[in-house]
């Protein structure tokens, strides 16, 4: 939990992807806007949003992969946006990702050893002749023999490489992991076994987790904390029980009431068009948003905490309601 300082603070984050080049003035998209959120030391922070969110583009940013438009990543002291690439290469290691499609994250040509063994090596993390051994050992730690040292990655299960990818982030001894859609191409049953493996090496070694995701029961079992994304702004965020019991944007509601981010659409979407009076300006939300009032679509909402660490971007958020309830029961 985000108990004392944060191990990391991003601010404001905002970046544009250029999709179009034109001679008047290039097309460009806001994968992220005003994105701020904040990483406790060995707290385990769940990203959830729908297709097209921005969720990768965020975890993209916090690792250096994306600079942004717009905003600041301090860790350690340091505003890593304003760092050089090689400046910030030290800080680089303390930050790694674990991908959704282990395979494609993996040089087919490369044992598994070879390929730990890169890791070990780029960050000094043990002597040449300690290499072996530290990769054994590592193997071992997410529940591998140290045989598939010799194997490639096709000759391994997508559970079994996905565990080799949690072999190779914690390689470096990272402060924060980042974990994109991990174990969504994965069975059911293994998905369990990936989950409580990365919770293992949470608690064990004290290791933050961003962990993004489309599912819902996922980050409700893994994660202390929720920020729920929409069109590239976090909407919500707060400790995990308190966004799954009280949800208090619409739009996390609604997902939650549908609980699968693929069906969301149907079940949420207003029949009529609402188009806003100043979209440029008004809450990215409010098309879709059955609870709008006239503000919402002139105004883009600032977040606010209603309740201690839980946090809403709304104009009319759902704990509004429950207070009404309870007054009018008074
Ligand atoms: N490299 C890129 N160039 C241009 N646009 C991009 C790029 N990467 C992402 N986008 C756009 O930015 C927005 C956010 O994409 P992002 O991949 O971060 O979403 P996501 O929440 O991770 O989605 P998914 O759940 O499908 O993985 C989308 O509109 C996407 O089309
Ligand atoms: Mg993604």
């Amino acid at each position: 939990m985000l108990n004392e300082k944060p191990l990391l603070i991003a601010r404001d984050l905002t970046l544009d992807f250029r999709i179009e080049r034109h001679l008047f003035g290039d097309r460009l998209i806001r994968a992220l806007d005003n994105v701020s959120l904040e990483i406790g030391s060995g707290e385990i922070v769940g990203i959830v949003g729908e297709s097209g969110s921005g969720k990768t583009t965020l975890g993209k940013t916090l690792l250096g992969v994306y600079r942004p438009t717009g905003g600041s990543i301090h860790y350690c002291g340091s505003n890593l946006v304003q760092l050089s690439k090689s400046a910030s290469r030290g800080f680089r290691r303390d930050l790694q990702m674990v991908f959704q499609d282990p395979l494609s994250s993996f040089n087919p040509r490369f044992t598994i050893g070879s390929s730990l063994a890169v890791a070990l090596r780029l960050y000094d993390i043990c002597k040449p002749n300690e290499i072996h051994a530290e990769i054994g050992r590592l193997l071992y730690r997410v529940g591998l023999s140290p045989d598939f040292s010799n194997r490639f990655p096709h000759e391994l299960s997508g559970g079994q490489l996905q565990r080799v990818a949690i072999a190779r982030a914690i390689s470096v001894k990272p402060k924060i992991i980042v974990a994109d859609e991990a174990v969504s191409k994965l069975d059911v049953s293994v998905r369990a076994q990936i989950l409580n493996l990365l919770k293992l090496i949470n608690r064990e070694t004290g290791t933050s987790i961003i962990f993004i995701t489309h599912d819902l029961g996922v980050a409700r079992f893994l994660c202390d904390r929720i920020a729920v994304m929409y069109f590239g702004r976090i909407v919500e965020k707060g400790p995990t029980g308190q966004v799954f019991s009280s949800p208090f944007h619409p739009y996390t509601a609604a997902l939650l009431a549908a609980r699968n981010l693929h069906s969301e659409s149907s079940s949420d979407a207003d029949e009529t068009v609402f188009v806003p009076s100043n979209p440029a300006s008004a809450c990215n939300y409010v098309a879709r948003c059955l609870r709008r009032t006239k503000i919402c679509g002139i105004e883009r909402p600032q977040p606010s905490a209603l309740d201690i660490k839980h946090e809403v971007s709304c104009f009319v958020p759902l704990a509004s309601i429950q207070e009404d309830n309870q007054n009018f029961q008074r």
